[in-house]
């Protein structure tokens, strides 16, 4: 029986935090059981949006690296490599680029909010416009069925099989499946101000973090408003801290929800409580990310070892839609 094929990318632009652990990576890890997977660094797509500061991106892909290995993405399984190290990325973009119209780009929703939110760059570049065509060439390179994504990304999703259709009908071919989306399962983690967690809202809980920063930071979560002395009653389902222990204190909701609404403990307890949780579930992989973030020798093989695989993918595909167009 052969296995349903999975493609995934992650932008190296820093260091990972819990939402991309409970939010993605967590799924990475189970589909490696049952799917032939494939996860990709895809740092051009981090250039597009970095090329002023190009040179940080090196770094980032080895922390990327070390934090899935440490998260359970296992290389002896998933094929884990960078995506410059396979220029037949580049090479189906091409192909794709030329059977895109233009206003599929220009219509997408997450190019039109990024060039609205973020100020801080100017990505009124051409390649940036092309963002989703690159993305699409990296799925339909590994001939993925599934793509493991956040909601933000569905459009990209969407656009990749329009593109891929398009491809099909017009060369003739049944080259490219439709791929579908595995949205993430855990309700997203939020940050710790209750805005979606993010690096730039400076809102996260690093894989890396100490012990001590997480009980710091856990301390400074926003809790019920209402609830400003130990014995007003509290809201849990409006409060932060209790949508995290869901997360990690799931057999002690029940408890927590009581002692909240019944004032029978106070919101600093009941975050010593989670930071204590928090601290327990991270610290094996904080131990392995650590040691394999001092290991750059064995990170490098770990990489070039997944890019001879994904070349031999790719040759074989870029064989055929060669072949297909000319
Ligand atoms: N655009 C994705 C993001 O920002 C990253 C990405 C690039 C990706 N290529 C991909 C995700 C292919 C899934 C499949 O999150
Ligand atoms: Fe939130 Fe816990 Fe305080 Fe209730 S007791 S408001 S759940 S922090």
């Amino acid at each position: 029986m052969t296995l349903k094929r999975v493609f995934s990318g992650m932008r190296p632009t820093g260091k990972l935090h819990l939402g991309h652990l409970v939010g993605a990576l967590h799924n990475w890890v189970r589909l490696q059981d049952t799917h032939h997977c494939v996860y990709s660094i895809v740092d051009w797509h981090a250039l597009m949006g970095e090329y002023e500061q190009s040179k940080n991106i090196r770094s980032y892909v080895y922390e990327m690296c070390a934090d899935w290995l440490a998260c359970g993405v296992d290389p002896e399984r998933a094929i884990v490599f960078v995506q410059s190290d396979v220029p037949e990325h580049l090479e189906l973009q091409m192909f794709l680029s030329c059977l895109t119209p233009l206003g599929w780009l220009e219509r997408n929703p997450t190019y039109k909010e990024q060039l609205r939110e973020i100020t801080s760059r100017d990505l009124q570049t051409y390649a940036f416009l092309g963002y989703p065509v690159l993305q699409a060439a990296d799925i339909l390179l590994y001939k993925a069925d599934e793509v493991p994504i956040g909601e933000d990304q569905l459009p990209h999703l969407e656009l990749t099989r329009e593109i891929s259709r398009r491809f099909n009908s017009m060369y003739g071919v049944d080259l490219f499946k439709d791929c579908k989306p595995i949205l993430d399962t855990t309700a997203r983690l939020m940050g710790l101000d209750s805005r979606k967690m993010s690096k730039s809202y400076g809102n996260t809980i690093n894989l890396v973090d100490t012990p001590e920063e997480i009980q710091a930071k856990v301390k400074n979560m926003i809790t019920d408003p209402q609830r400003l002395r130990l014995k007003d009653p509290g809201h849990p389902d409006v409060c932060n801290v209790f949508s995290y222990y869901k997360t990690f204190l799931p057999a002690q909701t029940m408890d927590a929800r009581a002692w909240c609404e019944g004032a029978l403990k106070g919101c600093t307890d009941c975050k010593k409580q989670l930071a204590d949780a928090v601290i327990e579930y991270l610290r094996p992989v904080r131990e392995k990310r650590l040691k394999f973030g001092e290991d750059r020798a064995f990170l490098d093989e770990v990489l070039k070892k997944g890019a001879v695989r994904a070349r031999n993918e790719a040759a074989q595909t870029m064989a055929e839609v060669r072949k297909a167009v000319f």
